[in-house]
C-alpha cells in the first residue's frame, strides 16, 4: 500500500469524520450523472463504503466491484448491509485488476486527490468501462478550500505550523478534471462544482468528529503534543462559524467530471 493509502486504515473514524458529508456530495453527484439502472459498476477508492452504500441504494446496479488499497477500510465497508451486494477487494486506482471493457460505469469518489498518479488512474478507468460506458469522479476542492476539514489547516497555519493535505491537491480543480478526462480520451465530457452545507451540533461534535486518526489532518493532529493540540483546539473554537445556538455551519465544495468511452 502507498503512503496515501496509510492516509485511511480506521473505517470507523471515517465514517464520523468524512461519512457523511462524502454521501450528501455522493448523492448530488449520483443525480448528476442520471446513468441508467442495472449497470455494472466499479467504484474505486471506495474506502469504508460511504459511497458505494448510496450508489446500491440509489442506482439499481447489475453489480457493483469496489476496490481499495486499505483492508481495514474494506473490512468495515464489508460490513454494511446495505452495501451488501457489492464485491470488496484490494486494489490499485493506478493498476486496476480488471480485463478491458469489463464495467458500463466506473468513478472514483474522493480519491484523485490522493494518487500518485492520477492521469495513470484516469486511463485505466477508461480502459475498463466498454465503448459508450461512463468514467467520472469527484473530489473536495482542496486548493480552493472546499474540503470540510479546510478549517483545520487554517489553524494550524495560523499556529505557525505546516498543514498538511493529499499529495496531489490539483487534481481535484475542475480544469486539472477537464485535462484528465480529455487526456484519457474521453468523449462528452461535463464538469461542475458540487456545494454542501457542513453542520456540526457544536464545537464539540466537530472537535470530536475531526481529531480521529484518520485523513491527512486527523494524522497530522495525532502526532501533535497535548499542548500543541489544545492550542489548536482553541483556536478553532476561536474561528469557527459558530451559529446563535452553537451550531457550526460553513459551506464546503467539490468539483466534478464525467465522460464517455468513445465507441
Ligand atoms: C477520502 S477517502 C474516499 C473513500 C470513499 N470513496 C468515499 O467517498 O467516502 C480516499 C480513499 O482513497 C483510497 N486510495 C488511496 N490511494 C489509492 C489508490 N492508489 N488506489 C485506489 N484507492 C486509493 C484510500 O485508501 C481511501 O479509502
Amino acid at each position: 500500500m502507498g503512503e496515501a493509502g496509510r492516509l485511511f486504515t480506521d473505517g470507523d473514524a471515517y465514517e464520523r469524520m468524512m461519512g457523511r458529508w462524502s454521501r450528501l456530495v455522493g448523492v448530488a453527484f449520483l443525480d448528476w450523472l442520471d446513468a441508467p439502472q442495472r449497470l455494472r459498476w466499479l467504484d474505486v477508492g471506495c474506502g469504508n463504503g460511504a459511497f458505494t452504500e448510496e450508489l446500491v441504494a440509489r442506482c439499481a446496479p447489475a453489480a457493483v466491484t469496489a476496490i481499495d488499497p486499505s483492508e481495514d477500510q474494506l473490512a468495515f465497508a464489508r460490513t454494511r448491509s446495505a452495501a451488501k451486494m457489492a464485491q470488496f477487494q484490494v486494489g490499485d486506482a493506478q493498476e486496476l485488476p480488471f480485463g478491458d471493457g469489463s464495467f458500463d460505469v466506473a468513478i472514483m469518489a474522493l480519491v484523485i486527490s490522493f494518487l500518485q498518479d492520477p492521469a495513470k488512474a484516469v486511463v485505466e478507468l477508461a480502459r475498463v468501462v466498454r465503448p459508450g460506458g461512463w468514467v467520472a469522479t469527484y473530489m473536495w476542492d482542496v486548493p480552493g478550500g472546499g474540503v470540510p476539514v479546510a478549517p483545520i489547516s487554517t489553524a494550524v497555519k495560523s499556529m505557525g505550523l505546516a498543514s498538511t493535505g493529499p499529495p496531489n491537491p490539483a487534481a481535484s480543480l475542475r480544469e486539472a478534471m477537464q485535462g484528465l478526462w480529455e487526456k484519457a480520451g474521453l468523449a462528452a465530457i461535463e464538469t461542475r462544482v458540487i456545494r454542501i452545507p457542513v453542520t456540526y451540533s457544536s464545537f464539540d461534535d466537530f472537535w470530536n468528529s475531526n481529531s480521529v486518526p484518520v485523513g491527512p489532518q486527523g494524522k497530522l493532529i495525532a502526532g501533535m503534543s497535548p499542548g500543541a493540540r489544545e492550542q489548536l483546539r482553541t483556536r478553532l473554537r476561536d474561528q469557527l462559524p459558530a451559529a446563535s445556538d452553537g451550531r457550526i455551519v460553513y459551506e464546503s465544495f467539490a468539483n466534478a467530471v464525467k465522460g464517455r468511452v468513445p465507441g
